[in-house]
């Protein structure tokens, strides 16, 4: 797997615990974070180097833990490589229609993913009924890397971001960037108890258990310990690891 940081974790974590008898390989594209407001070109790019990376260390089956990697390039990946177990992540918009009560959705994603074709077509196909209302959040990534989750500039910055999203009517939340789900209780504190926070972590982990049943591939066990690689410093992740992986663990600088 691998993100632009470490908010893939998040899904990683959903991985684990859905299929704990898979040997986990996790890269934070820490050097190049935030994605979000990069071009699709150089994210592209990222894409091609990190996943050759990854299939380089033995890896079945790869999962971009990014939306906005995903929107960028998951076609190319595709095309790359055809016959591989590849899943990428996209926000929550089916699941949000079909949630919301008052008819409107907020979405808080990274500028890259909401400014995406893929995206679009996300709107197009599942929420034309209800009215979406999107907000991109520069800096919230930054915070989260530093492991300040719930630090007064987190919540002054995510105040500003969502208030408006309430005001007008949302009832349903998407948490469209795999880093938001970290400062999901700080979230909660700031919306109303009949606001639904949606993200997607726990769909992505089912549908790696379906691709790798599909092709017979999946684990007996016992895992291997997870192991984690970063393009930026590996001191700084193993510094939040414990508290946005749960444990301690080496981190090596990707090579
Ligand atoms: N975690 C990423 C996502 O799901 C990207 C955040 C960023 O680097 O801007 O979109």
């Amino acid at each position: 797997m691998f993100d632009s940081g470490v908010g893939g974790l998040s899904v990683l974590r959903e991985i684990r615990s859905l299929l704990p008898n898979e040997s986990l390989m996790y890269v934070a594209d820490s050097g190049h974070v935030p994605y979000g407001e990069k071009s699709p070109e150089f994210i592209r790019e990222r894409c091609r180097v990190l996943a050759a990376f990854l299939l380089s260390q033995g890896a079945k089956a790869l999962v971009l833990a990014c939306n906005t990697a995903t929107v960028a390039g998951v076609a190319e990946l595709r095309e790359l490589y055809p016959q591989l177990p590849l899943v990428g992540m996209e926000p929550a918009v089916k699941p949000a229609a079909a949630a919301t009560q008052s008819g409107v959705v907020g979405v808080l994603a990274t500028t890259g993913t909401l400014k995406s074709a893929k995206f679009a077509a996300l709107l197009d196909r599942f929420a034309s009924d209800v009215r979406v209302i999107t907000q991109p959040c520069p800096g919230l990534v930054e915070r989260i890397e530093a492991g300040e989750l719930d630090a007064a500039a987190t919540r002054e910055l995510l105040q500003g971001y969502v208030a408006p999203l309430l005001a007008e009517g949302c009832d349903t939340l998407i948490l469209g960037c795999t880093h938001y789900p970290f400062i999901k209780p700080l979230l909660r504190s700031l919306v109303p108890e009949s606001v639904s926070l949606i993200d997607t972590g726990a769909a992505v982990a089912r549908q790696v258990q379906r691709l790798l049943a599909e092709r017979d591939l999946l684990a007996t066990g016992p895992a291997q310990p997870a192991q984690f690689w970063s393009s930026g410093e590996p001191q700084a992740m193993q510094h939040v690891l414990p508290l946005l992986w749960g444990s301690a663990a080496r981190v090596c600088a990707l090579p």
